[in-house]
């Protein structure tokens, strides 16, 4: 799959860099052309002339060096790539990335190619976890980015944990795969994910709701995009901004929430409700703005419709995947809610804990399928969301 293509690798400075040398020997040896960029701390750590007789190319470091008149070198290097693979990635590169910086010849050639680009990310477990750099990890899987999840393992800095650089071999058959064809297994499928909350309104200034911020929702609609899937994301009041490369349909009520679904649902071929839908609205939402009493008030509730249900019991040839939100027996609950509810997976949230569920950047959860069960450790919830769907396509089997 990698003879004849042209694979741009961007190595940033850390201890890593040593396996990048490796890593362009697989990728020549099965066939690729490869040029390299060094920022300047990984010439700290190796000398640009090892990648240089492994890739048998120059290799490019600074941006003002000009080793042919007729181009620029950056934007040359930038046409030229079918994939650029950044590894390793430093916290910095990962930063200064998804957030538009460009001021050295990496960071420049980053921001100028139209190629798929790549990160496999290598540092300290600590900084790995670090909330900026999960956000900005986040920010460039929503830009469209693909990440190569480092491994856990002992660090250079003593430390066990995740942050070791993937091996050479892994990047190189995780890169041959991407070049095979048909390597996006929902292409053609429609996918219809909720997200956020709902709102059921008590009056025209209050209303009920929940703590949903639509982060996991989003990163389900942003993998399933990336796995090929046609998309439609129907969200309830969140503060996100809508994601590219799908339809967006914006409600408010649990009753909004389930025409908008079931208008659609015939066509679906995966429905996703990782939707925090209120379970009740008041009776009757007054007109105007109800005036406060002495003392203390009731408030009538009824029952709002259970969209999961609805999509049970009408199902095809749908593949159904709920959510559950849980502060206890979290088991019990998921599964009686994957029979219940006729679903053919729940993915359950303990969010008993502040670190993950609602509003996290993180999540940790588990999948629970009919004789199937599979714990996710926490992660962020764009790179939860393509293994829970990796997983899901895998078990079942693409939906026709
Ligand atoms: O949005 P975030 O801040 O990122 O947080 C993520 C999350 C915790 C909201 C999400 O991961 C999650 O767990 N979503 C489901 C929350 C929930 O409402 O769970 P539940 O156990 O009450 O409902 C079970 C399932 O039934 C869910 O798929 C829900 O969408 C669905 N449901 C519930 C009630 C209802 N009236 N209609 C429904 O369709």
């Amino acid at each position: 799959m990698l003879v004849n293509k042209k694979i741009l690798l961007c190595v940033s400075g850390g201890i890593a860099v040593y396996k990048a040398v490796a890593l362009v020997s697989k990728l020549t040896q099965a066939g690729a052309h490869v040029k390299v960029i060094m920022t300047e701390s990984a010439r700290q750590f190796v000398n640009p002339l090892s990648f240089q007789v492994m890739s048998k190319n120059d290799v490019f470091y600074d941006t003002f060096d000009e080793k042919d008149s007729h181009v620029i070198a950056h934007i040359d290097l930038a046409d030229w790539a079918d994939l650029v693979l950044v590894a390793p990635a430093t916290a910095n590169v990962i930063g200064k990335l998804a957030n538009g910086i460009a001021d050295d010849m990496v960071t420049t050639t980053l921001l100028a190619t139209t190629a798929p680009v790549w990160i496999a990310p290598a540092m300290n477990v600590h900084m790995y976890d670090h909330p900026a750099v999960l956000r900005n990890i986040d920010r460039l899987y929503a830009d469209g980015i693909r990440f190569i999840e480092p491994s856990a393992g002992y660090l250079a800095c003593g430390y066990v944990g995740k942050g070791r650089l993937e091996e050479p071999e892994k990047i190189t058959a995780l890169v041959s795969k991407f070049f095979e064809p048909q390597n996006l297994p929902l292409k053609g499928k429609q996918v219809i994910v909720s997200a956020g909350p709902t709102l059921e309104r008590i009056d025209p200034v209050r209303y009920l709701s929940n703590f949903s911020s639509g982060k996991m929702g989003y990163a389900m609609a942003e993998a399933a995009r990336d796995l090929g899937a046609a998309v439609t994301l129907v969200h309830g009041p969140v503060a996100l901004p809508d994601p590219s490369g799908m339809t967006v349909i914006a409600i408010e009520s649990a009753e909004q929430m389930l025409e908008a679904i079931l208008s659609r649902y015939d066509a679906a071929d995966y429905v996703i409700k990782a939707a925090a839908v209120a379970d009740y609205r008041p009776k009757q939402a007054a007109q105007q703005k109800v005036k406060k009493q002495q003392g203390d008030t009731q408030m009538e509730l009824e029952r709002t419709p259970d969209i999961l249900a609805t999509l049970g019991a009408q199902k095809t040839h749908q593949l159904l995947i709920g959510f559950a939100a849980e502060t206890n027996d979290v088991e019990t609950y998921a599964l009686d809610k994957l029979t219940r509810k006729n679903a053919d997976y729940i993915i359950a949230n303990d969010v008993s804990k502040t670190d993950r569920g609602f509003g996290a950047d993180q999540n940790t959860v588990t999948l629970y399928g009919h004789d199937f069960v599979q714990h996710f450790p926490s992660t962020s919830k764009r790179a939860l969301a393509t293994q829970l769907l990796e997983t899901i396509i895998a078990q079942s089997g693409v939906a026709k």
